[in-house]
């Protein structure tokens, strides 16, 4: 079988819903000079679940930035989705910082999926790096678990917690927090630079010798202490590549050296960022705008003007993959803490293989005509 390395093998999508906030995360594009704040129209919400059902996709995830379940009636404008449960999986990911009605936690008890982000178990920190009050965050949390049981429901509650040079040493506590509110994983993320916020903490390569010890430390122990619980703890792919050294020596009972090193962009070790999102999801943006993922600003098209089903295998979005296949160090795809290491030849070899599982399972991009 002939394959077009170009094509997309879609099996998911992300619905930036709307780009308003409640909170303003020192770290986040909220905060950039020129973010603007949008609701997603509804005719682009329907579009949206017609290209899912053209393509049987059925993952959909809610917010890439902005707050979903900030705008006035969410759960209805999403109807869409939300009323067809038995085909859609629906994700989302949620500050759970403003105090959610009767109507909000139903809502979220549909979801399949609730990644609530929460960077810290001290009070202090939320309100420094999310703006957040924390006692809000476990309220609805309890809330939502309460609603949980009262209607059988197995949706998985996951923690994400972005770290930055302040919050280095707050993963033990952390995870006491997630294990104590029945979170099933709580994810290490790191701090991405990807935005103008003048609020920015410190990255984790600014961080000293003496702190890069401590963070491992403090990721180590909180690793211990969920071993054997019900929570479990995963570190982001070129993150925990940075860390499994300092961690695999204090696994064998030695004290780590040269920690920081591996936190140095300059050291990694690959060519190229070799992530798949720009294959195997669409974002798109509440203005309409078709984008590989969120840590990307080029847009591919407006479904606005231009049906997604076309879009995602346009000219634009096409030439993106190509350069991603080449190892376009000009990507922003090379330095996101998403991706790992690979060779182009590595990653080529990734996305045919992909490429093939997709049309074995007896699906194409576009599909044919008469399942249109
Ligand atoms: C942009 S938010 C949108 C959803 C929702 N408002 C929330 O905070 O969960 C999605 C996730 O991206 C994370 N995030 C925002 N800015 C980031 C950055 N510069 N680096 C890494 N993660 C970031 C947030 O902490 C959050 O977990
Ligand atoms: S990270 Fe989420 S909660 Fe924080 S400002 Fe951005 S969109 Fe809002």
């Amino acid at each position: 079988m002939e394959v077009d390395l170009l094509t997309p093998f879609p099996a998911g999508l992300t619905v930036d819903y709307s780009t308003k906030c409640n909170l303003r995360c020192t770290y986040c594009a909220t905060g950039s000079s020129s973010y603007a704040e949008i609701d997603m129209s509804e005719q682009v919400i329907h579009d949206i679940a017609f290209f899912c059902r053209q393509l049987e996709l059925r993952e959909v995830w809610l917010s890439a930035s902005g707050e979903t379940t900030m705008a006035p009636g969410w759960e209805e404008s999403l109807g869409v989705f939300l009323d067809q449960q038995g085909f859609f999986r629906l994700h989302i990911n949620s500050n759970f910082a403003r105090q959610f009605t009767k109507k909000d936690l139903d809502a979220l008890n549909r979801f399949g999926d609730i990644q609530i982000s929460l960077d810290s178990s001290e009070p202090e920190m939320m309100k420094k790096q999310r703006t957040a009050d924390l006692r809000t965050i476990v309220f609805n949390i309890v809330r939502l678990r309460q609603t949980m049981i009262a209607n059988s429901r197995e949706t998985q509650l996951r923690i994400n917690c972005v770290v930055s040079r302040d919050n280095i040493t707050h993963i033990e506590g952390l995870a006491s927090l997630a294990l104590l509110l029945g979170i099933s994983h709580l994810m290490l993320s790191e701090l991405a630079a990807e935005n103008d916020n003048p609020h920015m903490p410190d990255l984790l390569e600014k961080m000293t010798e003496e702190e890069a010890l401590s963070f491992a430390r403090s990721v180590y122990r909180a690793n211990e202490m969920l071993r054997g619980t019900p929570t479990t703890m995963d570190v982001q792919g070129a993150l925990l590549a940075k860390l499994l050294p300092a961690l695999q020596a204090m696994s064998a009972g030695v004290t780590p050296t040269n920690v920081l090193a591996n936190f140095r962009a300059e050291t990694r070790q690959s060519t190229i960022g070799p992530c798949l999102e720009p294959w195997n999801t669409v974002l798109v943006m509440a203005e309409g705008n078709v984008k590989a993922c969120c840590g990307t600003t080029e847009s591919f098209g407006n479904v606005t003007e231009t049906p997604l089903l076309e879009i995602y295998n346009g000219e634009k979005a096409r030439a993106f993959r190509q350069r991603m296949l080449d190892g376009g160090s000009d990507l922003p795809c090379y330095r996101c803490p998403v991706a790992t290491s690979a060779t182009p030849a590595e990653f080529q070899a990734t996305v045919e293989a992909e490429q093939r599982k997709y049309a074995e399972r007896g699906l194409y991009y576009p599909p044919p005509v008469n399942a249109l």
